[in-house]
Formats: C-alpha cells, sequence, structure tokens
C-alpha cells in the first residue's frame, strides 16, 4: 500500500568519512532516530582520517547503528518505506559497507533502495525547516568541500564557485594541527579563538575582492606556518590570538566571496528565497554570523540547520531520499559507490 508523502518513513545510512551513522526520519520532516558514532579517538591518534582504518570500523559498527537507529525509532523494517544510502562522493571503503548494507536491507525486504550523494544531503538539510524553500543559494563548507551552489527544485544543482586548493574545513584542521589541537581541528580551533585577539596577526585573504566565488585557503594556511615558525618559542603565548586571527581571516574571505555569489545567483535571473549554509563548517559561530550579516546586507536571511545537522549524520541523508522518493527517483541495485560525484555535472 503507498502512504502519502507525510507518512513516509526512510531509513538513512551514512558511511562516507569517519562517522558511521543512520537515521529514521518521516515525510513530515519528523526526525525519529538519528545516531551518528564517531570514529574521532580511533583517527585522531593518526592526526587524521585513515581510510582503511574508517572502513572496518564502518564494517565493524554499521548493522549495531542501524538496529540502534530503529530501535531508537521504535519501527521495524515493516514500517520503513525505503532505503538510502550514501554512495559517493567519499572514502570508498566506507562508502561500500554502507551501499552493500543498504542495498542487502532493500533486497530481503523488498523497498526502493536510493543511492544518495552526500553533498545532496548537505544541501538539503535546511530543508528539514520547513520555512525553506526554492530556491536557494547554499554554501557547502565542510572538511573535504567548500563551494557555492544555487539549490533548485526537481534536484538541480548549479556550482557557482569552489576551492581552488584546501577546503574551508581542511584549512581548520591543517591550521589546528599547527597549534598542537587535536583532530578535527574546526572546534577546538573555534573554543581557542575565542580568548584571543583577531587583529593581532595580519594574516592573507586570499582572493578578496577578485571578480567570481572561487575560495582559496592554502596561502593562508602557509602564512599561518610562517607567522609560527617566526615566533619560536612564543607561540605557546599567542596560540589564541593566532587562531582568532586566522578565524577572522577565514570569516572575512567567506563574508566577501557570499556578497559575489549573491550577485553571481541573481545575474542568473535567480532570486534566492534564503541563503543557507551546511556542512561541518556551519557550526562555526563567527562564520554563521558574518554570513547572516552579509545576507542581511543583501536582503536575504541566513538558514541553517541545527548544530547536530551540519556535521555528517545519517537524518539529511534519509531526508534527502525523501525528497528524490517524491520526485518519484529510485536507484537500481547495481548503482555503484563512487569516490568522486560532483552535484551539478556541468561542473565536473
Ligand atoms: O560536514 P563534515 O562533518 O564532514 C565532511 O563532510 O567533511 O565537516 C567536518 C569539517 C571538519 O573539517 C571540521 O574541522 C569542520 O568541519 N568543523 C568546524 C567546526 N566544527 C566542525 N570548522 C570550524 N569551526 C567549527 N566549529
Ligand atoms: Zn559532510
Amino acid at each position: 500500500m503507498e502512504r502519502a508523502p507525510a507518512d513516509l518513513a526512510v531509513l538513512g545510512i551514512e558511511t562516507s568519512c569517519d562517522e558511521t551513522a543512520a537515521a529514521v526520519v518521516r515525510g513530515d520532516r519528523r526526525i525519529l532516530s538519528s545516531i551518528v558514532l564517531s570514529q574521532g579517538d580511533l583517527h585522531a591518534i593518526h592526526g587524521g582520517v585513515v581510510p582503511e582504518i574508517a572502513a572496518r570500523a564502518h564494517l565493524d559498527h554499521c548493522d549495531a547503528v542501524i538496529r540502534h537507529a530503529l530501535d531508537t525509532a521504535g519501527i521495524g523494517l515493516d514500517r520503513i518505506d525505503a532505503i538510502a544510502a550514501t554512495i559517493g562522493p567519499g572514502l570508498i571503503g566506507g562508502l561500500l559497507v554502507g551501499a552493500m548494507t543498504g542495498k542487502a536491507i532493500a533486497l530481503a525486504r523488498g523497498l526502493p533502495f536510493l543511492g544518495m550523494n552526500h553533498l545532496e544531503g548537505h544541501a538539503l538539510s535546511a530543508r528539514l525547516d520547513p520555512g525553506v524553500a526554492f530556491p536557494y543559494l547554499l554554501l557547502l563548507a565542510s572538511g573535504g568541500h567548500c563551494q557555492f551552489l544555487i539549490v533548485d527544485a526537481d534536484g538541480r544543482y548549479t556550482r557557482l564557485g569552489t576551492t581552488i586548493d584546501d577546503a574551508a574545513g581542511e584549512a581548520f584542521d591543517k591550521t589546528a594541527k599547527l597549534l598542537g589541537l587535536g583532530y578535527p581541528g574546526g572546534p577546538a580551533l573555534e573554543r581557542l579563538a575565542a580568548r584571543g585577539d583577531p587583529q593581532r596577526f595580519a594574516l592573507p585573504r586570499p582572493l578578496l575582492g577578485r571578480p567570481g566565488c572561487d575560495f582559496s585557503f592554502s596561502g593562508l594556511k602557509t602564512a599561518m606556518r610562517l607567522v609560527i615558525d617566526r615566533l619560536g618559542e612564543e607561540v605557546d603565548a599567542a596560540r589564541a590570538d593566532l587562531a582568532a586571527s586566522f578565524q577572522r581571516a577565514v570569516a572575512d574571505v567567506i563574508a566577501d566571496r557570499t556578497t559575489h555569489a549573491i550577485a553571481a545567483t541573481r545575474a542568473r535571473g535567480v532570486e534566492p528565497t534564503a541563503l543557507v549554509v551546511a556542512g561541518g563548517v556551519a557550526a562555526n559561530t563567527e562564520i554563521r554570523d558574518r554570513l547572516a550579516a552579509t545576507g542581511a546586507a543583501h536582503g536575504l536571511a541566513l538558514r541553517a540547520p541545527p548544530l547536530a545537522l551540519c556535521t555528517d549524520n545519517a537524518a539529511m541523508i534519509a531526508w534527502a531520499g525523501i525528497e528524490r522518493l517524491r520526485r518519484g527517483e529510485r536507484d537500481a541495485l547495481d548503482i555503484p559507490a563512487r569516490p568522486r560525484w560532483p552535484l551539478d555535472p556541468a561542473a565536473a
């Protein structure tokens, strides 16, 4: 029996990087469960995500995380209407674990399978808030990506610009490492920056004021390394100021690039309903505040998903699956996992 759209319940599975996650989300936007098992400590001791360790950990825990998500939601697989599992982009070992598990459940239960794009999960996570309507301008800023997309109904994405070197989260992680902070560096660097003087160190703002909507962060990271080398033994006393100065530089660049992206959206004849930010870096308060001010200066409200939905999770995957189901989409069980998969095919 076909269920009404609001009554749909989708099981989401996310294993593209270093969190094993499963969630049950309903068509009426209620998140019945969202379990995120972070492999943080496993990778922290190596200073970054080790793909083989990640794949093994997903394999060890994926079944239990899914079981826990169903138990927490209080429903069995008989009440699930589809399985949505991330099949890309990401680390291939982990993707295979989530994709194969999702396909096996779909096959055994005769359920539709949706092979999900992780970036689409981030892109549509803001729609769990009923106020966010298409089309909107999205800044997706995570550990692996930093890009502006126009998000349209019907699963159409237009990429306006992207990073030409490091992603924003990657810049946070690498700089945190230089400052002797653990992995992932973003949250630790933000905590340190809260006690620092953002104006003490004059760091570069790559691409600031240049035309277009691209980003570059590698020069900023290099400048940080040079300042740290120059400080020598004084670096310890300066760590909070270094963190605050770095964060301010990133926020300045993001604000500038966002102004360009808003103009580029309108130049295409698209009037966005909102400025949306998603991905792990969206958890950063200074960056959120600057985005809110930049949006407001151009007549756009900032919409950011709650923190737990900004970093990797499976509720966003389940929700993106619901949006695809409503469009009548489903995938064949032989759809392959893919390490690279841009949302905008023209931007590949
Ligand atoms: O979206 P996400 O969980 O995973 C990816 O798909 O990459 O993003 C993780 C990234 C990491 O680089 C992490 O350092 C960064 O988001 N991040 C932050 C903050 N929280 C997480 N960066 C800056 N400030 C934060 N508060
Ligand atoms: Zn992500």
